[in-house]
């Protein structure tokens, strides 16, 4: 449904992405992923048609976004990282202005609005000013307004940031409502659990596509064992091994140590390592990986190549 080949983004000096090829299939929901600057909005913009690519080209359902950028216009909704709902304007009269914009027909507007209310549980708030909705609520507002074309492709920049952890399950529930009807999605997110729900989800670093798959996949694939181990000398502990052989990552949660290693068997060593410090840790256990340790160790090894 969606295709980008070979696509490069530069703006004056700066490669914002550089030669990114990736598919999405028609009813997945894909997940870029990536630190502050990778490259993840400009990604969007450039399949949304909102900018060309340097380099490259981007379909969707077929049609090329340079040559054809209207007729992508119609099967995409694209909510930008900073989507602009108007302040001063009530819920449901924001709904009729990007009605207006995508010009939605008229004959069956009432009863389009009337639904995406009811699917975005805004209809008690329809007549409150837009600006004093709580962030979530505009997030749904925003999505809203971003499905009033009944697109067929959902591109969603960062729609749950700031949101607080209910509000976000609850977008997430219309997310999969929108899926189960077939909606093919591209989604980024700082949150990693909510990459865990995607079809497939991508890293970005630096412009570039780092890594491609299905989160289980990125996961169990991680090639390195994950230890938690417990010290209420945490930080002394984490200096003590940081640089010793077969530790790739370590990270403090409280007093609890996540290491990444490259193999259980360090765990004796490191023991060993703590022991002659004089540092107490116990507990020492191999545990189940998630996406994050996956994705820190990749960033990792891209920073030493
Ligand atoms: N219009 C622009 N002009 C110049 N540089 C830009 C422009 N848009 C993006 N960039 C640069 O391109 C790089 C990628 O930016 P982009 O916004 O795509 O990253 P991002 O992954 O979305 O970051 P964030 O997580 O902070 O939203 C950054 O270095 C950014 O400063
Ligand atoms: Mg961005």
């Amino acid at each position: 449904m969606i295709s980008l080949q070979g696509v490069t983004k530069r703006f004056a000096a700066i490669t914002a992405i550089r030669d990114l090829s990736f598919t999405v299939q028609a009813g997945q929901v894909f997940g870029l992923i990536g630190p502050d600057g990778a490259g993840k909005t400009t990604t969007l913009r450039v399949t949304s048609t909102a900018m060309n690519p340097t380099a490259g080209r981007v379909t969707v359902g077929d049609i090329d976004t340079v040559r054809a950028p209207e007729a992508v216009k119609q099967l995409i909704g694209y909510m930008p990282q900073r989507f602009a709902l108007y302040p001063d304007l009530t819920v449901v009269e924001n709904l009729n202005f990007f009605a207006d914009i995508f010009g939605s027909p008229r004959a069956q507007r009432a009863e389009l609005i009337a639904r995406l209310l009811g699917f975005a549980r805004l209809t008690e708030f329809q007549t409150r000013l837009a600006r004093n909705l709580s962030g979530g609520m505009q997030k749904k507002l925003a999505l809203a307004a971003t499905l009033m074309h009944r697109p067929r492709v959902l591109l969603l920049d960062e729609p749950t940031t700031g949101v607080d952890p209910v509000s976000r399950r609850e977008f997430w529930d219309l997310l999969t409502e929108i899926h189960l009807q077939g909606v093919t999605i591209i989604i980024t997110t700082p949150y990693l659990d909510e990459a865990e729900r995607c079809t497939r989800v991508g890293l970005m670093y630096r412009g570039e596509l780092v890594a491609c798959d299905e989160p289980r996949t990125l996961r169990d694939g991680l090639g390195a064992t994950v230890l938690e181990a417990q010290s209420a000398q945490a930080l002394q502990a984490r200096h003590a091994v940081e640089k010793s052989e077969g530790v790739l990552t370590v990270s403090t949660h409280g007093d609890v140590l996540r290491l990444l290693v490259d193999r259980a068997e360090r765990a004796a060593a490191l023991q060993a390592v703590w022991q002659a410090n004089g540092i107490t840790v116990g507990n020492v256990r191999v545990v189940r990986a998630r996406l994050e340790d996956a994705f820190v160790l990749m960033l990792t090894r891209h920073d030493k190549t």
